[in-house]
């Protein structure tokens, strides 16, 4: 069994990301500039924003972020939304989710320029990477995919469950592994017998926020398994959506929590926000 270390790929990533803002600063004079809008207080969202910004700081980057109250309405976020896209020193914009009921999370990511929808969220992102086109690709799957690249795990042909069914994680993970010639089974809330469909699976990625959902018995020997799930106990303790313990004797590849997808996913934002700051150099 060999653990994938998200947490050693993403510092290597976060000193490339680094280097290159050095880069574009000495060249081009540009500082790559991000924004986030955070509403309401959220516990965990503050804890993931504040993460989002310190990384922010360490690359280099011009961060700000948006503090709103719960009691903010939509149409006050769609207009800081609008000011934010037409700012130039900003170059990505990243509304955390989940956000309050009344506001209608669709409308609000709509609002989002598309070239600095470093989250991938924005429909014209989805379709653009369903296609296989050039996008921007949420966070936690593209870091998922730069694990598997990595560690030199090919795709190809490869049995891929996906458990979790999710816009930011479930679907587009199936569209990333589809895209890379995977079959691919994505099994939800619904799904009749979780077992039947993880048990065949060459490799397993679970995002359903549920703690030690899968279990040993549900795992094929020598499987690759990819546990997005972070999830708070009530002892304080951190446990993903795997059984770690147990699953990780019958596995060829597993990914820790906490140290595994986590850390990708804030690499994988800041990487996203430097492609679009390099895209001012050809305007
Ligand atoms: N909430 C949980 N994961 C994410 C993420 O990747 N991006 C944003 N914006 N919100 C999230």
């Amino acid at each position: 069994m060999q653990l994938i270390d998200g947490k050693a790929l993403a510092n290597k990533i976060q000193e490339q990301v680094a280097q290159e803002v050095d880069d574009l600063k000495s060249k081009h004079n540009i500082v790559p500039g991000l924004a986030v809008i955070l509403v309401g207080d959220d516990p965990a969202s503050h804890a993931y924003v504040r993460m989002k910004s310190k990384a922010c700081e360490r690359v280099g980057f011009y961060s700000i972020t948006h503090n709103m109250p719960d009691s903010i309405n939509q149409e006050e976020i769609i207009g800081t939304i609008e000011m934010i896209n037409a700012n130039p020193r900003i170059d990505g914009i990243l509304v955390q989710l989940p956000l309050p009921k009344h506001i209608d999370t669709d409308a609000i990511l709509d609002a989002i320029d598309p070239n600095k929808d470093v989250d991938g969220f924005h429909p014209c992102n989805v379709g653009r990477m369903v296609t296989g086109l050039d996008a921007f690709v949420p966070c936690t799957p593209l870091g998922v995919m730069k694990m598997f690249e990595e560690y030199n795990i090919n795709l190809q042909g490869k049995d891929v469950c996906v458990v979790g069914a999710s816009n930011i994680v479930g679907k587009p993970m199936a569209s990333l592994l589809l895209n890379a010639n995977a079959t691919v089974d994505v099994t939800h809330i619904y799904t009749k017998d979780l077992k039947e469909h993880t048990s065949k699976a060459d490799i397993v990625i679970v995002g359903a926020g549920v703690p030690k959902l899968i279990k040993a018995d549900m795992i094929k020997e020598g499987a690759i398994v990819i546990d997005i799930g972070i999830n708070r106990l009530e002892d304080g303790s951190l446990v993903g959506d795997v059984d770690f313990e147990n699953v990780a004797p019958k596995c060829s590849y597993i990914t820790p929590v906490p140290g595994g997808v986590g850390p990708m996913t804030i690499a994988m934002l800041l990487s996203n926000t430097l492609d679009s700051a390099k895209k001012r150099v050809s305007k």
